[in-house]
């Protein structure tokens, strides 16, 4: 493990078999001092969250259960900006695997790989020492690994792929691309990064309802990681927590009328 945590740059890197959650055992590192990029990745998590409390299905030796201490920046706590950094630099790792693959972000914290969630990021604070950042990616479930609420619209790189992938290729890229969007401190969604964000939001231009009862059309993520809601009524809102579901059938991240894709309180996958 020595070698990948100096191959990788980082101050402290746990891989464990088992863990209750990946997150937990980095806040608790955290709160004991840990620097900024420890890292603590584990094969399987009896208690994987994910947001809303929901839980994250975490089964061994299919996925990337991973959490990443990132510097904190002002701004932080607010609109959503880690998730969305995490996403692009997941949505960048994948491409670098996987020729030819599309990832969408679903703001504010879900990639989709060919309509499917394949990856889900939870955020928190590290009593002001920093961001946890955990994501679970998953990577070579078959469509049977999931439990029969998620089949519909989990997926994993080797489904959308057809090949199987390697944990250890994607959780060297993804740290890479974390590392160029987060050091040394998160960076502003502006210039080019705001247009690969354009590039790659699943919802823009699409009609949304929030968790809020709000329905209009995603107008896009703001620089601050706020989504624009253009609302039927002509007005504009800015979503800085919560969740969205997609209102329309057909087309890429879509598979009904109305979506139970809402930011991330579906689990696993
Ligand atoms: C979501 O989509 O609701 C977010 C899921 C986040 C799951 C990851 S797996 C690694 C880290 N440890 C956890 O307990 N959760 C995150």
């Amino acid at each position: 493990m020595e070698v990948l945590r100096e191959r990788w740059g980082l101050p402290r890197l746990e891989v464990h078999a088992a863990l209750a959650s990946t997150n937990d055992r980095l806040r608790e590192l955290a709160r004991a001092g840990a620097a900024p990029w420890t890292v603590v990745v584990a094969d399987t998590q009896r208690a994987g969250r994910g947001r809303g409390g929901s839980a994250w299905h975490s089964p061994p030796g299919v996925g990337l259960w991973m959490s990443v201490l990132l510097p904190s920046a002002r701004g932080m706590e607010g609109p959503p900006l880690a998730p969305i950094l995490a996403g692009v630099a997941v949505s960048r790792a994948v491409r670098e695997l996987v020729s030819g693959a599309r990832p969408r972000i679903k703001w504010p914290n879900d990639v989709y790989l060919e309509g499917r969630k394949v990856c889900g990021i939870l955020c928190e604070d590290a009593d002001g020492r920093g961001i946890v950042a955990g994501i679970g990616v998953n990577v070579g479930q078959t469509p049977d690994d999931f439990p029969p609420a998620l089949r519909g619209r989990a997926g994993s790189l080797r489904m959308a792929s057809g090949r199987e992938l390697s944990r250890r290729e994607l959780t060297a890229g993804l740290l890479a691309q974390l590392r160029e969007l987060c050091a040394p401190e998160p960076r502003a969604l502006d210039g080019s990064l705001s247009r690969e964000i354009e590039a790659l939001d699943l919802l823009r231009g699409r009609p949304v309802r929030t968790d809020g009862g709000v329905v209009g059309r995603a107008a896009g993520i703001a620089g601050d990681g706020s989504l624009v809601v253009e609302t039927a009524a002509g007005g504009t809102r800015r979503l800085v927590a919560g969740g969205v579901r997609l209102l329309e059938t057909g087309g890429e991240g879509s598979g009904g009328s109305e979506r139970g894709e809402r930011g991330g309180r579906e689990c696993s996958s």
